[in-house]
C-alpha cells in the first residue's frame, strides 16, 4: 500500500476532501502537525474526521522546516514514503522541500517558494516578459518607502501582504491615508493564523479592472495540462470577497483560451513543474492579467463544481501525482450524459458585526433539487463584517443542466435566505 504524508491541512473543505481522496485511492497516510488539537475531532455527522483516520497522527514543530524535515525522515525510515502533499498555502514550501529531499516526486521549491511569495511572484512574471500591473514593494514600518511605492504605483490601487491567503487584508486603497491605515492593519498583524511569522512587507499593486476567473491546471515532468476556467463573483466590504464561482465559466472561445494561455505562460515562468495550480486572473481590456499563482488544488469548493461537471477530482489528482502517478483525469465517458452542464457555489458574507442569531429558511434549501450540497453556521457564531475569506455564514451548491445556469439558481436560493445578528456578549 502506498503511503503519503499529510503535512497540515486547511480546516475547511480541503481538509476533508483531500483525505477522502486519499482513502479513496486505497493510499494510507501519516498527519504530521505542530497542534493536532487545531483540527476537529469528527465531521458535523458525528463520524471521525477524516484527517484522523490515516495510519497515524505525529506531532513536531512543522513551522520550524527543519524539524518538519527530521520528522519526514523518522516517519520514512519507519514505514517508507511515497510522496509528500499539503492542502494549506503556509506549508506549501516546506512539503515542496521535504519531497525534495526525501526524493519523492514533488514541485521544484524554489518555485513553490516564488509562487507562496506574491511579490517574488510579480518579478518572476516580469522577468518573464509577462505583463502585469505596476507593482511596488515597500518594509511595513518605512513610511517614506511606503509612500515612495504609491507614487510609483499610483492611485487607485491595492494593498496587500506577501503572504497571506483568503484575501486576508487585501485592500483597495483611492488615496495615501487609506494606504497608511492598511499598512497599519497590516503591521499590526505581525504572526499568521498558524503561528508563523510574517514577512514584514507589504506590496502595492495598480488595481486591475474586469472580471475575475482561475484556471484550475495539472502538471507532470513540466508539462502544463488545463481541466478549465471557473469564473468568480466578488463582494463584502473589501469588495475582494469571493462571494461565488462557477464552472464552467461563462465566456467567448477567444477569452477562454487567452485567459488559459496566460495562466499556462505564468506557471511555466515561476519554474512550477509537478502538481495542481489554480492560477487568479482578472480579464482587463488590455488581456489577462495574473493576480496570483496557487501550488495547490483550489478551494472555496471549485474542485467540488469541477467533479459535479467534467468527473475530474482535482484533490485526487494532486494525490496521484504526488505518488509520481499519471492521473486517471479522464472521466468514465458513459457518465457524462448524466452530468450537469454548469455548477456553482454562492457564500452568504456577513454584513454585521455580532453574533449570529437566525438564519431564516436553510431547511427549504436543503430539499431544493438543484441544490448539491449546502452547509451554514449555527447560532451562536460570532460574525464580523465580511472582510474576506474567512467570514462566511454558510454556502450553497448547485447543479444546472444549463451552461451558466448554476450560478442565477445559487444566487437566487442564498437572496431568499435572512440572517438575524444579535449583540455580542459583553465579557
Ligand atoms: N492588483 C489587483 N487588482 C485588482 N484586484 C486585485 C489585485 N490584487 C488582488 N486583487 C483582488 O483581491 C483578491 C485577493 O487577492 P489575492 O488573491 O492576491 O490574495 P489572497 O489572500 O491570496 O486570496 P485567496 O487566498 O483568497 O485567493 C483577488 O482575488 C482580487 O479580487
Ligand atoms: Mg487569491
Amino acid at each position: 500500500m502506498a503511503h503519503l504524508l499529510l503535512v497540515e491541512s486547511w480546516v475547511g473543505a480541503m481538509g476533508t476532501l483531500l483525505p477522502r481522496a486519499i482513502a479513496d485511492l486505497g493510499v494510507e497516510f501519516t498527519f504530521l502537525t505542530r497542534r493536532p488539537e487545531h483540527y476537529p475531532d469528527a465531521l458535523p455527522d458525528g463520524s471521525p474526521h477524516p484527517l484522523r483516520s490515516g495510519r497515524a497522527v505525529v506531532t513536531a514543530e512543522t513551522n520550524n522546516p527543519a524539524a518538519a524535515l527530521d520528522a519526514a525522515r523518522r516517519i520514512h525510515a519507519e514505514a517508507p514514503l511515497d510522496g509528500v502533499l499539503t492542502s494549506c498555502d503556509y506549508y506549501l514550501p516546506t512539503a515542496a522541500t521535504i519531497a525534495a529531499e526525501l526524493g519523492v516526486p514533488g514541485p521544484t521549491p524554489e518555485a513553490v517558494d516564488i509562487a507562496c511569495d506574491k511579490a517574488r511572484t510579480r518579478a518572476a512574471l516580469e522577468r518573464a516578459g509577462i505583463p502585469g500591473p505596476r507593482h511596488a514593494t515597500a518594509p511595513v514600518d518605512d513610511r517614506a518607502a511606503l509612500r515612495a511605492a504609491a507614487e510609483t504605483v499610483g492611485f487607485p490601487l491595492v494593498v496587500k501582504p506577501t503572504d497571506l491567503c483568503a484575501g486576508m487584508f487585501v485592500r483597495r486603497a483611492g488615496d495615501w491615508k487609506t494606504v497608511e491605515a492598511a499598512a497599519g492593519d497590516l503591521r499590526r498583524f505581525e504572526v499568521n493564523a498558524r503561528g508563523q511569522r510574517r514577512e514584514p512587507v507589504i506590496l502595492l499593486e495598480e488595481l486591475l479592472d474586469g472580471r475575475e476567473f482561475s484556471v484550475e491546471s495539472w502538471i507532470r515532468h513540466g508539462q502544463v495540462r488545463t481541466v478549465g476556467v471557473t469564473d468568480k463573483s466578488l463582494g463584502g466590504a473589501s469588495g475582494f470577497v469571493e462571494t461565488g464561482h462557477m464552472f464552467p465559466a461563462e465566456l467567448t472561445e477567444q477569452d477562454r483560451s487567452q485567459l488559459v494561455a496566460a495562466a499556462e505562460a505564468a506557471i511555466v515562468a515561476v519554474g512550477l513543474d509537478h502538481g495542481v495550480v489554480h492560477t487568479e486572473l482578472r480579464l482587463t481590456a488590455a488581456g489577462p492579467r495574473i493576480i496570483e499563482i496557487n501550488p495547490r488544488p483550489a478551494g472555496n469548493q471549485i474542485t467540488e463544481l469541477i467533479r459535479h461537471v467534467t468527473g475530474i477530482n482535482l484533490p485526487t489528482v494532486a494525490v496521484e501525482l504526488a505518488l509520481g502517478r499519471e492521473p486517471a483525469a479522464a472521466p468514465d465517458p458513459g457518465q457524462g450524459a448524466a452530468r450537469p452542464s454548469s455548477a456553482a457555489v454562492s457564500m452568504l458574507v456577513p454584513t454585521e458585526v455580532g453574533v449570529l442569531t437566525d438564519l431564516h429558511g436553510v431547511g427549504a434549501l436543503a430539499d431544493h433539487p438543484a441544490v448539491v450540497a449546502s452547509v451554514f453556521k449555527a447560532p451562536g457564531h460570532r460574525t464580523t463584517v465580511g472582510e474576506d475569506n474567512n467570514s462566511y455564514l454558510g454556502s450553497v451548491v448547485t447543479v444546472s443542466s444549463e451552461r451558466a445556469g448554476a450560478r442565477p439558481l445559487a444566487e437566487a436560493l442564498l437572496s431568499s435566505i435572512s440572517v438575524s445578528y444579535g449583540a455580542e456578549p459583553t465579557p
